[in-house]
C-alpha cells in the first residue's frame, strides 16, 4: 500500500483566538492573526487499509518505536478520521503514525500542527490533495483545533471570523459558507524573516485544554472589553506586518498575550497558565528592550513563552534567555514555509 506523509508546522498567534461563538464547529468569537513557525512541526504518515478493517492510530517515539496514544487523544483522531472519509465520500481505513518534533501540550500548538498533518497526510492518500486551501483549512480546523485552520498555510496567516450574529448554525465540514470564512495567508514567510526563540519554561500537558479555555473565557468580566479593542489591534497587526516592522507590532503582540491571560485568569473557575518562569521570562525580555534588542513576548495557552526578534538579534535572545535558572531550554524559531510532503515515512 502506499504511504503519504506531510510535515505540518505549529504557529503562534499575534493575535489570538480565545472564545468561541461555536465551540463544537470551532467558530472564532474574534478574527485571529498568526505566524506560522518552521522548526516545531508535526509529521504523519497515513497509510490506506482495506475497507471493513479498524482504523490504527500510533504516536511515533524518539526512538523509532511505536505507542498506542491516550485514550482522549486517540478518540479524537478517530472522529476526524470519519469526518475526513465523509468529507471524501470514502470509506477505506487508515494505519496512522504521527510525530511531534517538539514538546507536546505545553501550549505549543501541538494540535494544531497535529491535526493539520493528519487532515493534509489523509486528503493525500485518498487523492485529495489538489482540494482547495481554504477547504482543507476548514476540514483541518473541524477537528475542534481552531488554530489547525491556520497551520495549514505558511508565513503570515488571518483566520477571520463570521460577523456578530452569524456563526451559530451548523454546515458541513469543509464547505465555504458565509458564516464561516476561510483562514489565509496575508503575506509570505519571504516577505519578513521573523525569528522566533521559545523559552520553555514547563514541559508536559497544560493544567486546563485551550477547548475548556474557550468555555470558560466569556465568563471573564474582561472578555467583552477585550473583543471592543480588537479591530484596532488587528488593524495595528497588519499594518505592522505589511511594514516589516517589529517596534510596532511588539506592543501589540505583548498587550494580546496579557489579554488571554487577564481573562483566563478571571474566568469563573479560573486558569492559571503561567509559571514562576513565564515571569522571569517576562522580565527578562523587558531587560533586553532597554538595553537596545528589540524582543518582544507572547504566550499561548500555556506556560511557554515566545519571544519575537530579528534574525541577528538571536544569539543574544537566546543566550539571555538560556541563562535563566527557570528556563529548561530554548527553541530557535522563525516564520515557516507551511506544510510540505515528505518521503521520510514514519513507517
Ligand atoms: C491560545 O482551540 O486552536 O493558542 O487545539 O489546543 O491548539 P489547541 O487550541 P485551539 O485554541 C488556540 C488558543 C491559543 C490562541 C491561538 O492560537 O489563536
Amino acid at each position: 500500500m502506499t504511504k503519504t506523509t506531510v510535515q505540518a508546522p505549529a504557529n503562534i498567534a499575534f493575535i489570538k483566538y480565545w472564545g468561541a461563538r461555536d465551540l463544537e464547529r470551532a467558530i472564532p468569537c474574534n478574527p485571529s492573526i498568526s505566524m506560522t513557525l518552521e522548526s516545531c512541526a508535526t509529521r504523519c504518515t497515513v497509510e490506506l487499509l482495506p475497507e471493513g478493517t479498524k482504523d490504527e492510530v500510533w504516536l511515533s517515539e524518539p526512538d523509532g518505536g511505536f505507542r498506542t496514544p491516550p485514550h482522549e487523544f486517540h478518540q479524537r483522531m478517530g472522529r476526524h478520521l470519519d469526518r475526513l472519509r465523509q468529507w471524501a465520500g470514502s470509506r477505506t481505513a487508515f494505519r496512522v503514525a504521527t510525530k511531534n518534533g517538539f514538546p507536546t501540550g505545553g501550549g505549543l500548538a501541538s494540535s494544531a500542527s497535529g491535526f493539520a498533518a493528519l487532515t493534509l497526510a489523509v486528503a493525500g492518500a485518498l487523492g485529495r490533495s489538489d482540494a482547495p486551501r481554504a477547504e482543507l483549512s476548514r476540514l483541518a480546523r473541524a477537528s475542534g483545533s481552531g488554530s489547525a485552520a491556520r497551520s495549514v498555510f505558511g508565513g503570515y496567516v488571518e483566520w477571520p471570523a463570521p460577523a456578530r450574529g452569524k456563526g451559530s448554525h451548523g454546515a458541513t465540514a469543509g464547505t465555504d459558507t458565509d458564516d464561516d470564512p476561510a483562514a489565509a495567508q496575508i503575506a509570505s514567510p519571504d516577505h519578513w524573516d521573523l525569528a522566533d526563540v521559545i523559552a520553555v519554561v514547563e514541559i508536559g500537558p497544560k493544567v486546563v485544554s485551550s477547548l475548556e479555555g474557550h468555555r470558560r473565557a466569556l465568563t471573564s468580566p474582561y472578555f467583552e472589553k477585550r473583543q471592543e479593542l480588537l479591530p484596532a489591534r488587528l488593524e495595528r497587526v497588519r499594518r505592522a506586518i505589511r511594514a516589516r516592522d517589529l517596534e510596532q507590532l511588539g506592543p501589540v503582540l505583548e498587550e494580546e498575550a496579557i489579554d488571554l491571560h487577564l481573562i483566563a485568569m478571571s474566568s469563573t473557575p479560573p486558569i492559571f497558565y503561567w509559571s514562576p518562569g513565564t515571569v522571569g521570562v517576562l522580565r527578562a525580555v523587558r531587560e533586553l528592550r532597554q538595553e537596545g534588542i528589540h524582543a518582544y513576548a507572547t504566550m499561548d495557552a500555556g506556560a511557554n513563552v515566545h519571544v519575537l526578534c530579528e534574525p541577528d538579534s538571536v544569539d543574544d535572545v537566546a543566550a539571555r534567555l538560556d541563562s535563566l535558572p527557570v528556563v529548561g531550554f530554548v527553541i530557535r524559531d522563525g516564520v515557516g514555509a507551511g506544510p510540505e510532503v515528505d518521503t521520510d515515512h514514519l513507517f
